[in-house]
């Protein structure tokens, strides 16, 4: 991967990719308009302040509408009027979904789901992940748009596909499970070491021949884990493949451009393991709307943002899309309330986002998301919301200078999809538990103390935090368990929760007592669990645990807080070990906000973290971005009443100095450049 601040050079250098404004922009879709209208976008878009614009992403029908009959003229005309008015492209490759003609013709590129159902056209991303047809023709299309646009002034990165895996994996088809036999074998060398690996001497699943593995449709009853989670990493391999197979055709056509395509590091989303996909980018990417079934929407963006920016190794990240209101594909799809459009945008810069985009510019007047927000609003740009966006792009303009700048952080929160897999496989000790349930309550009370985490690979370099957290790290490899044992000898706080380093890379329990990989780390042993169902309780002897609960003996730790009824009453329930110069403590159940809250304050005190700024408000976000010319606080205020933080420095949003006292509107925000 390239690093970000050569990402950065090489856009500066070599495209006109604006690098001195925070760059807004979305995905710009013309080819639903008149040639008129275009006109009035490019017009609009100056106006507002747009520095890019992505297109093309579902284009394919428009740009190829018979095979091998390509039509580009009406892109030209796009890019030509975009470069006219100083706004850079993000070019799509246009392969996230076939057009009708395609899949016609070679109707075995359709998906196959877990029941063997074809999945029909009529939607979007309506390929098999391993049809060699769709791959020869998207292929087929990348080479021709990079040969063509490669040398146009406009074009600053290569967008390919779009949100891999959203609506098509995994697939069940007889081809990808042809093509699972091949990942396996390459994974396991001898039949024998897959049967080991997946435990098939029981219920009698030894296999004798390897066209014997199939991929796992729907069974009887319940299927073989490890299959299952085998199956999920094939499934973001094969992907990765296709992903690797369209960046190579722009290497070979167009090889000094930028390469990304736009993750989905929303929590729900967890079919790629996009920290193997991360490495190949250019620049990392990704999208992300607000979920209002969500207890906590706000700390879920905030998730989103840290494990975003783990992704990119700490440095900064393009948001390519979320919303300036509501989305369309929500039970009840809420409007955003004035001012939020320009906080929620400022939430993404304040964890390490450099460029804003919108899911799309101009909202559609026909189709699937005509009732999803856009910038121009079915309204038109005389509106609330459209003022809103020329706001946000005079801010923008003022936040250029911070552009490159880095997010504090000293707390590491662990985040693997494999184990995240794994966990959500079948027969658990509990359905009903979220594997990253542990993870987003700690997140977001640590959020709520304005203490930002990098949430980061088991793999990543842990030794500058002074506070490592482990959430439901459930399966865990012996080195990944090592690393965290160094970082609490080299003297920083491990806080490991309940169902972590229960298996290994094969979900192979680790004998002995849990949490297997963290016993003798933790110095305690657990028997048995003890798991809650989502209305239960359990009494500690301050506030209750909810969700799990464990029979813990002490194997060198000592107690902080104990079950105090039911039947593990008088047992342990948190306890704490000193380990070298660090501590390791551990949670054996979800103790109530506040009981886990008072934990986390001891955890932030022995690790010597503290706060963006003393004193923060409930319902006010801060974080601190930092560059050598000098550092930037973000405030922003989520709740309905006025807030007041006390901090000084030139706010950027308000474009005015502050004293010592910043005033938040209801809603508000400020960008503080300190010192
Ligand atoms: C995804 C897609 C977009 C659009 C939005 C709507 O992010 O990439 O094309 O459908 O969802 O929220
Ligand atoms: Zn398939």
């Amino acid at each position: 991967m390239l690093t970000q601040a050569a990402t950065a050079a090489t856009l500066c250098r070599m495209r006109p990719w604006p690098t001195k404004t925070l760059a807004l922009g979305g995905d710009y879709n013309p080819e639903q308009w008149p040639r008129s209208v275009w006109d009035e976008d490019v017009e609009l878009m100056r106006r507002a302040g747009i520095a890019f614009a992505t297109v093309g992403v579902f284009s394919w029908s428009w740009l190829e509408p018979a095979e091998g009959d390509y039509e580009f003229e009406w892109l030209d005309t796009v890019l030509d009027l975009l470069h006219a008015s100083g706004i850079a492209v993000d070019l799509a490759t246009a392969t996230a979904t076939p057009p009708p003609w395609l899949s016609s013709a070679y109707p075995e590129i359709l998906p196959v789901d877990h029941d063997g159902h074809t999945l029909w056209p009529g939607s979007r991303q309506t390929w098999c992940p391993t049809s060699e047809r769709y791959r020869e023709r998207a292929l087929a299309l990348t080479a021709q748009l990079a040969q063509r646009y490669h040398e146009h002034p406009a074009l600053a990165l290569w967008h390919v596909s779009n949100e891999y895996a959203c609506h098509n994996v995994p697939c069940y088809c007889d081809r990808c499970g042809r093509h699972f036999r091949t990942w396996l074998q390459r994974r396991y060398g001898a039949l024998d070491a897959l049967n080991d690996a997946w435990g098939t001497a029981f219920w009698s699943q030894r296999y004798t021949a390897w066209d014997q593995v199939l991929a796992p449709r729907r069974s009887t009853t319940l299927a073989n884990p490890t299959h299952v989670l085998d199956y999920r990493r094939f499934s973001s391999d094969a992907l990765l493949d296709f992903y690797l197979a369209e960046r190579a055709v722009l290497s070979e056509h167009s090889p000094d451009v930028p390469v990304t395509t736009n993750f989905m590091t929303l929590s729900h989303f967890r079919h790629l393991d996009y920290h193997a996909w991360a490495p190949v980018q250019d620049v990392v990417s990704t999208d992300h709307y607000i979920v209002g079934t969500l207890a906590h929407p706000r700390a879920e963006l905030a998730y989103s943002g840290d494990l975003t920016r783990g992704l990119a190794g700490g440095g900064p990240w393009m948001l390519m899309e979320h919303s300036t209101s509501a989305v369309n594909w929500q039970p009840t799809n809420h409007a955003k309330w004035p001012g939020q459009t320009i906080r929620d945008a400022l939430s993404h810069v304040a964890r390490g986002a450099d460029t804003i985009g919108w899911f799309q510019w101009r909202q559609s007047r026909a189709g699937s998301e005509k009732f999803h927000s856009a910038v121009v609003p079915h309204a038109g740009p005389d509106s609330a919301r459209f003022r809103e966006v020329e706001q946000l792009g005079r801010i923008a303009a003022r936040l250029g200078e911070l552009v490159g700048s880095r997010v504090e952080s000293r707390v590491a929160l662990l985040h693997d999809y494999q184990s995240v897999w794994a966990a959500s496989g079948p027969s658990m000790p509990s359905g009903e538990l979220d594997p990253l349930l542990a993870a987003g309550t700690i997140h977001r009370l640590l959020h709520d103390r304005g203490v930002t985490c990098d949430v980061v690979h088991p793999s990543a370099d842990l030794t500058a935090y002074d506070l490592v957290v482990v959430p439901q790290l459930y399966l865990v490899t012996d080195e990944h368990a090592a690393a965290v044992a160094a970082a609490a000898e080299d003297g920083a706080q491990v806080l490991v929760t309940f169902f972590s380093g229960i298996s290994d890379e094969h979900d192979h329990v680790r004998l002995g007592g849990y949490p297997g990989a963290f016993r003798e780390l933790l110095g305690v042993r657990v028997e048995e669990f003890f798991p809650l169902g989502p209305a239960q309780e359990v009494a500690l002897g301050a506030g209750t645990g909810t969700w799990w609960s464990e029979h813990v003996e002490l194997a060198g730790a000592a107690v902080v807080e104990s079950y105090a009824a039911g039947p593990l009453a008088g047992r342990p329930a948190i306890t704490r070990r000193e380990v070298g110069a660090g501590a390791a403590w551990y949670l054996s159940t979800l103790a109530d906000d506040e009981r886990l809250g008072r934990v986390l304050d001891d955890v932030l005190a022995a690790a010597g973290v503290a706060p963006a700024v003393p004193g923060l408000p409930r319902g006010v976000e801060a974080t601190r971005r930092r560059s050598d010319e000098g550092s930037w606080l973000f405030l922003l205020n989520h709740t309905e009443s006025p807030q007041t933080v006390a901090a000084a420095g030139y706010d950027l949003v308000a474009d005015a100095f502050v004293g010592g006292t910043v005033r938040l509107d209801p809603g508000g925000a400020a960008v503080l450049r300190e010192g």
